[in-house]
């Protein structure tokens, strides 16, 4: 495996070759990501796998209209599962054994929905990083959280799941595999010791300011890079879904 390749030089791929990514290079990588850390070894998460072209490009529409996921090549969506260890629960009488016993039979609650989402998200990195060993790109969808009940009907998600991710791969155009990197904070930023180390004023002065960010200038109401930021990320109204998605989500996993 070679590092630079696979950590140093990554970038998100979101145009991708016409062919196909074939069936034994996905076999390798899917098994790359069945080795992946997961919590207790109960793997709390099932991907599945978009190979219908219309539902592609439905679910290229639901997740902000983003038109390239449905020409990917290889499009995954990463559930995080808590229905099928509940449902050998089921199966196994755990109900009988509560009631014999005189415990609460206990449902999944939220961190058990968090612990499943670490757990598909570890997956889907694991994958990420193997697709790129193999000459692969990829580009997470994060706007599957976005509407969910549809999602919910068009993948035919039982209770005690939740698509926390998706991910599209295929082999990188060249234009692709040429575009500049988008930067990053500085590990004197990220990386804390001991204690969490909050960003000064001179940090401030130095963060998401740099050219890759996007048009992160002010204009029109943003008098401020950070009002411009603010404005086109957070406030945006593909936020404001995935607030009211994940809430609706929430409320039914309760
Ligand atoms: C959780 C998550 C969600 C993301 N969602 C999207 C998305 O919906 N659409 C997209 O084009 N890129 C998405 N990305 C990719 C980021 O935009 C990308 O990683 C970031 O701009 C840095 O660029 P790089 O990966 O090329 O270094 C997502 C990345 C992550 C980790």
């Amino acid at each position: 495996m070679d590092f630079d390749t696979v950590f140093l030089q990554r970038r998100s791929i979101r145009a991708f070759e016409d062919a196909p990514v074939p069936s034994e290079t996905k076999a390798l990588i899917l098994q790359a990501m069945l080795r992946a850390p997961t919590a207790g070894a109960l793997m709390l998460y099932s991907v599945i796998e978009i190979e219908d072209p219309a539902l592609k490009s439905r679910l290229a529409e639901t997740c902000d209209h983003q038109g390239f996921i449905a020409k990917a090549p290889w499009v995954l969506v990463f559930l995080a599962d808590y229905a099928r260890l509940y449902g050998y629960f089921e199966r196994e009488g755990v109900g009988e054994l509560c009631e014999r016993s005189g415990r609460p039979l206990l449902a999944p609650r939220e961190a058990d929905l968090l612990l499943a989402c670490c757990d598909a998200l570890a997956a889907a990195q694991t994958l990420v990083c193997a697709a790129e060993a193999l000459g692969l790109g990829s580009c997470y969808i994060g706007d599957i959280m976005e509407n969910w009940e549809t999602h919910r009907e068009l993948l035919d998600l039982p209770r005690y799941t939740f698509p926390v991710t998706m991910l599209v791969l295929g082999r990188p155009t060249e234009q692709q595999r040429k575009r500049p990197q988008v930067p990053r904070l500085g590990a004197g930023l990220v990386v804390h010791t001991d204690r969490y180390r909050p960003a000064s004023p001179a940090d401030y002065g130095l963060m998401y300011q740099r050219e890759g960010y996007g048009a992160s200038v002010p204009g029109g109401e943003a008098r401020t890079r950070g009002q411009e930021l603010y404005l086109r990320k957070f406030a945006a109204p593909y936020s404001e879904e995935m607030r009211r998605s994940v809430a609706s989500m929430l409320e039914d996993w309760r």
